[in-house]
C-alpha cells in the first residue's frame, strides 16, 4: 500500500498541476486533500490549458479515480460547473469522480462575510475560504452529506442563514441573504453531485488494502500553511505532508513518497513577507517570462529569487523524498542568478527560517551569486543537455536543502519535462 503526495513548497502556484498530470497516469486514485476554489492548478496539453480549481489534476487520465477529500472545502456551484466543463471537453466521470460526505460547503454566506471582513488586510481569493473552515472548526459547517439531503440542509441552511444574517447586517449593515432563494438554487447543485458522493475514506482504505497506488495532490504551498506559514497571511487550511492524513483520512505510515515542487524562483500572491522579492526590473521579467498571473484570480504574482532557507524549512516540515523543480527556463536569459542562503537582521546572520512574520518582514536576505545561462532550455530533455550553469543551480539546490532533484520542467507542456536518474 502506498501514497506519494505532491506538496507545493513555496508560496503556491509552483506548477502542481503540471507534475500531478504528469505522474496521474501511474497512479490508481489521485486525491485531493485540503484547499478550495483557491486553488488554480494548470495542465498543458499539446494547444489545450485547462485550469482546474476543485477537481484533482488526474482528470485528464483515463481510468484514473479522481477524489475530492473530506479537508477540501467545496463550493458547489464552482464545482457542478467545473464537472461540466471536463465533462464537454470529453472526460466522463461517472464511476470515477468521488466526492467526500464529509467535505465542508462554501456557500454564499461565506463569500458575503469574506467580502466585508478584514480580509483585504491579506489579500484572500475572495472564494470564502476562510469563513468555510472557520464554521468547520466552530462545528457550524454543512458538509455535502447534509446538502445532499433536502431536509437536512433546509433546517440547517434556515439556521445559519439567520445567524449569518445578523452579522452582515448587523455589524457590517450588509443585505440579508434569503434561505430559500440559497435552497432552491443549491439543492439545484446538490442533484448533481449526488451520484459523486460517497465515504472516501473507507474508498482510500479499501484501495490501500488491495495494493492501489494514491498520489495525494497538495492545493497552496506549505508557506501558506495555517500552522506553519506566516500567519495571519496564510490559507486556512493545511497544505503541508501532514494535512494528508487529516484531509483524507490515510494513516501516516501509508506514506512512502512526499514530491516538494519548488520554482526555480519564488511568487507570492496577496501580503505577507517575502524576503526575496524582487521589486525591481529583474522582478518584472521573471512575472512576464514566467507569466506569473494568478490563475484564479488573475492577479500579478510577486517575484523574486529563489529562497533556499524557505526551501530548506519546507524539506523539514514535509520530510520531502525528492524535489520537483519547475520554471527553470524562465531563468534563461539572465546574466546572473541568485539564491539566498541567509538571512541577515541586526548584523547577525541567520541560516533559519522563522514563519513569524513580523520577524520575516525585518529581515534581509544574503546571496549567493551564480553564473547565469543565455540559452533555451526549454527542448532540454535530458539534465546532460542543460548548460553547465543551469546544471551547477541544480546541484546547489541539492546541496543546501539534502534533497535530490529528480524532476526538471523546462516549460509548461507535458513534454518539457526532464527525469533526472539520481
Ligand atoms: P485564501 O486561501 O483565499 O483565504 O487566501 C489566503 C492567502 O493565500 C492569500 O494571500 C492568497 O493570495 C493565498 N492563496 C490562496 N490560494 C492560493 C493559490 O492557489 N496560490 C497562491 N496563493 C494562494
Amino acid at each position: 500500500m502506498a501514497v506519494t503526495v505532491v506538496v507545493g513548497s513555496q508560496w503556491g502556484d509552483e506548477g502542481k498541476g503540471k507534475v500531478v498530470d504528469l505522474l496521474a497516469s501511474q497512479f490508481d486514485v489521485v486525491a485531493r486533500y485540503q484547499g478550495g476554489a483557491n486553488a488554480g492548478h494548470t495542465i498543458k496539453w499539446g494547444d489545450t490549458t485547462q485550469v482546474l480549481h476543485l477537481l484533482p489534476s488526474g482528470v485528464f487520465a483515463s481510468g484514473v479515480h479522481c477524489l475530492i477529500g473530506n479537508g477540501v472545502v467545496i463550493d458547489p456551484k464552482a464545482l457542478v460547473s467545473e464537472i461540466q466543463k471536463v465533462q464537454e471537453l470529453g472526460y466522463d466521470l461517472e464511476g470515477r469522480l468521488w466526492i467526500s460526505r464529509n467535505a465542508h460547503c462554501i456557500l454564499p454566506y461565506h463569500q458575503a462575510l469574506e467580502s466585508v471582513r478584514s480580509a483585504d488586510r491579506i489579500g484572500t481569493t475572495k472564494r470564502g475560504i476562510g469563513p468555510a473552515y472557520t464554521d468547520k472548526i466552530a462545528r457550524t459547517g454543512i458538509r455535502i452529506g447534509e446538502l445532499i439531503d433536502r431536509d437536512a440542509f433546509f433546517k440547517r441552511l434556515q439556521v445559519e442563514v439567520a445567524q449569518k444574517n445578523l452579522v452582515l447586517r448587523g455589524a457590517y449593515g450588509e443585505r440579508e441573504l434569503d434561505a430559500e432563494e440559497i435552497f432552491s438554487e443549491y439543492t439545484g447543485y446538490a442533484e448533481q453531485l449526488q451520484e459523486y458522493v460517497t465515504d472516501t475514506t473507507h474508498f482510500l482504505h479499501e484501495a490501500l488494502d488491495q495494493g492501489k497506488q494514491i498520489l495525494a495532490e497538495g492545493a497552496q504551498g506549505c508557506l501558506l500553511d495555517i500552522d506553519f506559514g506566516t500567519y495571519p497571511y496564510v490559507t486556512s487550511s493545511s497544505p503541508t505532508a501532514g494535512g494528508v492524513c487529516t484531509g483524507l483520512g490515510v494513516s501516516p505510515t501509508a506514506i512512502l513518497r512526499i514530491i516538494g515542487i519548488t520554482k526555480a524562483y519564488c511568487t507570492r500572491v496577496g501580503h505577507g513577507p517575502f524576503p526575496t522579492e524582487l521589486t525591481d526590473h529583474t522582478g518584472a521579467h521573471l512575472q512576464k517570462t514566467g507569466g506569473e498571473f494568478g490563475a484564479t484570480t488573475g492577479r500579478p504574482r510577486r517575484c523574486g529569487w529563489l529562497d533556499l532557507v524557505a526551501l530548506r524549512y519546507s524539506c523539514r516540515l514535509n520530510g520531502f523524498s525528492e524535489l520537483a523543480l519547475t520554471k527553470l527556463d524562465v531563468l534563461s536569459g539572465l546574466e546572473t542568478v541568485k539564491v539566498c542562503v541567509e538571512y541577515e537582521q541586526g548584523g547577525a546572520a541567520d541560516s533559519r527560517f522563522t514563519n513569524d512574520a513580523q520577524a520575516l518582514e525585518a529581515v534581509t536576505p544574503r546571496y549567493e551569486v551564480m553564473q547565469g545561462w543565455k540559452e533555451d532550455i526549454c527542448g532540454c530533455r535530458k539534465f546532460e543537455a542543460l548548460p553547465d550553469a543551469a546544471k551547477e543551480l541544480v546541484h546547489r539546490i541539492q546541496s543546501f536543502t539534502g534533497i535530490p532533484v529528480t524532476m526538471i520542467s523546462t516549460g509548461p507542456r507535458r513534454s518539457q519535462t526532464i527525469q533526472v536518474d539520481c
